[in-house]
């Protein structure tokens, strides 16, 4: 593979692993990769980190033509780094790529130049319990261009973010708010993809979920208003009856990859687990009934996310006691101490790096 690496002469200072937050401090190099229609992607490189310049037309910045993945590199207790799905991440960027007209990349390109670039960066994986270090795959648009369509020219790089513990504290369930004023996707548009523009237009909701004491906005679907779709960025999962519940992938959900290590571990335990409509009346009328035990969001950033109360329209339920479930604890265990290297990987999601 052709991929060229120029050395930094300034390597920035670690920031302190006990403090590390989320997406605040970016590591020594990135990845670049640019795409013409003539050259196809080429110029893989490692660079120091730094802005690049853009000219103010370039077309992402008007039309939101972008993409990007977000995955993790994990520190074992032998010291070595591993990756958690990765080509997963690769695959459902170019489902991205796809519907946003933009090029694929070659999944074993990109794993390779990313293994190189965490070959160089491995002191930034940090080594504290629950800290990994955060990869952002990201393409753009570039060309210079006004006129509506899709670009001609890309660029498609990673950068690195070490970042802390999700739960320093141990789990904390969320309360979360359900939206009928604002829909995060809808029938036919772009909400199975990771593109720019789902994520700002999820922001007013999630302001005034904010403003009303409520952690996340839980989406119903854009059509009718009535079908569960996601938590804030997080897939959801409900037990009902002992059994777990995700809606099924309607096309204005995001297939999250965590989603599928839950289902996938929830069925080698022989859990009854389905992906089904479940509409937002169902989960209100379960919990009146007792049947409904647990919620919980799935996602990369917090694995599971235990949510304690849920408020729609004049009603809030308190979901378990607003204590963590036993199916939440136990999926956030195994799918940890896989990432972490605790236990074995029957599945063989864990790809070595260095
Ligand atoms: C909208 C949305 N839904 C769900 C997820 C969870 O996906 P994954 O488990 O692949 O992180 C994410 C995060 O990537 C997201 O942004």
């Amino acid at each position: 593979m052709e991929l060229t690496i120029q050395k930094t002469s300034n390597p920035k200072p670690k920031p302190d692993q006990t403090k590390l937050g989320f997406g605040t401090h970016f590591t020594d190099y990135m990845l670049n990769m640019d795409y013409t229609q003539d050259l196809g992607w080429h110029n893989t490189r490692i660079e120091p980190y730094a802005p690049f310049a853009l000219n103010p037309a370039t077309m992402v910045l008007h039309y939101g033509q972008g993409i990007f993945e977000g995955m993790k590199a994990y520190r074992r207790g032998d010291g070595n780094v591993q990756l958690f799905r990765p080509r997963d991440n690769f695959n459902r960027l170019n489902y991205s790529a796809r519907k946003l007209c933009m090029p694929k990349v070659d999944v074993d390109h990109v794993m390779q130049a990313l293994k190189q670039l965490l070959q160089v960066e491995k002191e930034w994986v940090p080594g504290v319990a629950g800290t990994s270090l955060y990869i952002r795959p990201t393409m753009i648009a570039t060309d210079p261009f006004l006129g509506v369509r899709a670009s001609f020219t890309y660029r498609f790089f990673i950068i690195l973010s070490p970042v802390g513990a999700y739960y320093a504290e141990g789990f904390n369930p969320i309360k979360i708010m359900v939206t009928r004023e604002h829909v995060r996707a809808v029938r036919g548009g772009v909400g199975d993809t990771k593109t720019m523009g789902n994520y700002a237009a999820s922001l007013l909701a999630g302001q005034k979920a904010h403003d009303a004491g409520y952690t996340q906005v839980l989406w119903l679907d854009g059509v009718e208003q009535k079908y569960v779709e996601e938590v804030g960025s997080m897939n959801i999962f409900f037990v009902i009856n002992n059994e777990l519940i995700t809606p099924s992938l309607s096309g204005s959900i995001l297939p999250g990859i965590t989603r599928d290590s839950v289902l996938k571990l929830a069925r080698q335990w022989d859990m009854p687990a389905v992906e089904r409509k479940i509409a937002i009346d169902e989960v209100i009328a379960a919990q009146k009934e007792g049947t409904l035990t647990e919620i919980f969001g799935s996602g990369t950033a917090a694995v599971i996310s235990p949510v304690g109360q849920l408020r729609y329209e004049d009603q809030v339920v308190t979901i378990g006691q607003g204590e963590v479930g036993p199916i939440a604890q136990r999926l956030y265990d195994a799918i940890t101490d896989i990432q972490y290297s605790r236990s074995d990987d029957p599945m063989g999601w864990i790809e070595p790096v260095a």
